[in-house]
């Protein structure tokens, strides 16, 4: 049975990929997901603040540090100084191992300096290049345009500097999701990722304090996912790649009939071990085998909405329809 996929451009063995995080930040974890069988690997972020630091730290180039504010004096106290030299070596390490593509991965939320940097990532040997647009509506005083134009700008600067594969990894707080989605994948981009999760907060009663709440996905979270790649996956002109929720083989089976072109994950494998991918993958075959698909193209997005399917309408008949049928 023949699951090999095109991702971004590259051949995968295998739509599941590793989704950046702690466990994709060693050698020997890389080493151990080619292993189990997974597609590709997304290294874990570099923050567009370590950039700068590090471009300061070492050139006379003018790098601003005003708009980082707090974050930048935290990446100046606590970041090792040659972090970025250290993500260099890890992906020309990486490369020279590893046969599965090596997606290198920046969180950024301006087109700031650090985008003269972009070219050493790929100069590293990164087979493509994953940017975490941490922006979130926070600010009052910014507008949806704000928001959109700031992931234009990165998009149009980042994509004058480097010739690998570019994709844009998202959360889902966009007024108007759907479009703005669609017109990304109309900017030259290769790929989106959906969803990327914001750092949830919780508080703690006794303290009266905030806190960082637990950091990884829950089951449930898949209906979102599954929700927006039925939606977009063929309203797009590039890859979509899903993730979030993500618990077992027959949801990376789901987001596939979805139209998912690659499925990443990232709490499974804190759950259950890097090993999970064999499992991941076998789950996958075996569903394949037990329906006679021989290649994922034979129903991978069988459950997309038409290009031409209006999604609203469609949403509200399924919503009415629900709730008629509950007494
Ligand atoms: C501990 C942890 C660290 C993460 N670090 C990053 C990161 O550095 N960059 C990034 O783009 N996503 C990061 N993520 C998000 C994952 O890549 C993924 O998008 C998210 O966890 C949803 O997928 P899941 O449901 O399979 O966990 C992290 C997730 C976890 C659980």
């Amino acid at each position: 049975m023949n699951t090999k996929i095109k991702y971004l451009g590259m051949e995968l063995n295998s739509p599941i990929i590793a989704g950046s995080c702690g466990l994709t930040a060693s050698i020997d974890n890389l080493c151990k997901l080619e292993e189990c069988g997974a597609g590709a690997v997304v290294l874990k972020s570099i923050f567009e603040e370590q950039i700068i630091y590090d471009i300061k730290r070492n050139t006379h180039i003018h790098a601003p540090v005003g708009n980082y504010g707090d974050s930048y004096e935290y990446i100046a106290q606590h970041v090792a100084d040659d972090s970025v030299s250290k993500y260099f070596s890890l992906i020309k390490e990486a490369k020279s191992k590893l046969k599965i593509p090596i997606i290198g991965s920046i969180n950024c939320f301006s087109h700031e300096n650090w985008i003269t940097y972009a070219k050493q990532f790929q100069d590293s040997g990164c087979d493509a290049l994953e940017l975490n647009m941490a922006i979130m509506p926070f600010d009052t005083s910014l507008s949806a345009d704000d928001v959109e134009r700031t992931f234009s700008n990165i998009i149009q600067s980042l994509r004058k500097s480097i010739s690998i594969p570019i994709s844009i990894k998202v959360g889902s707080y966009f007024t108007d999701l759907a479009k703005f989605m669609q017109q990304l994948s109309w900017s030259g981009i290769q790929g989106i990722t959906m969803f990327n999760k914001s750092l949830q907060v919780d508080i703690d009663i006794d303290e009266e304090a905030l806190r960082n709440a637990d950091s990884l996905t829950h089951p449930g979270e898949i209906y979102n996912t599954i929700r927006w790649t039925a939606i977009l996956s063929k309203k797009l002109r590039c890859d979509l790649c899903a993730t979030t929720g993500v618990s077992n083989a027959h949801d990376v089976v789901k987001l596939l009939l979805a139209g998912a072109t690659a499925v990443q994950i990232a709490s499974c494998l804190y759950r259950n071990g890097i090993e999970y991918v064999k499992e991941l993958n076998a789950g996958l075959q075996a569903w394949m085998g037990q329906k006679g698909y021989e290649n994922i193209d034979q129903f991978r997005g069988k459950l997309a909405l038409k290009q031409s399917d209006k999604a609203s309408m469609l949403m509200r008949t399924q919503f009415m329809n629900y709730f008629a049928d509950i007494k």
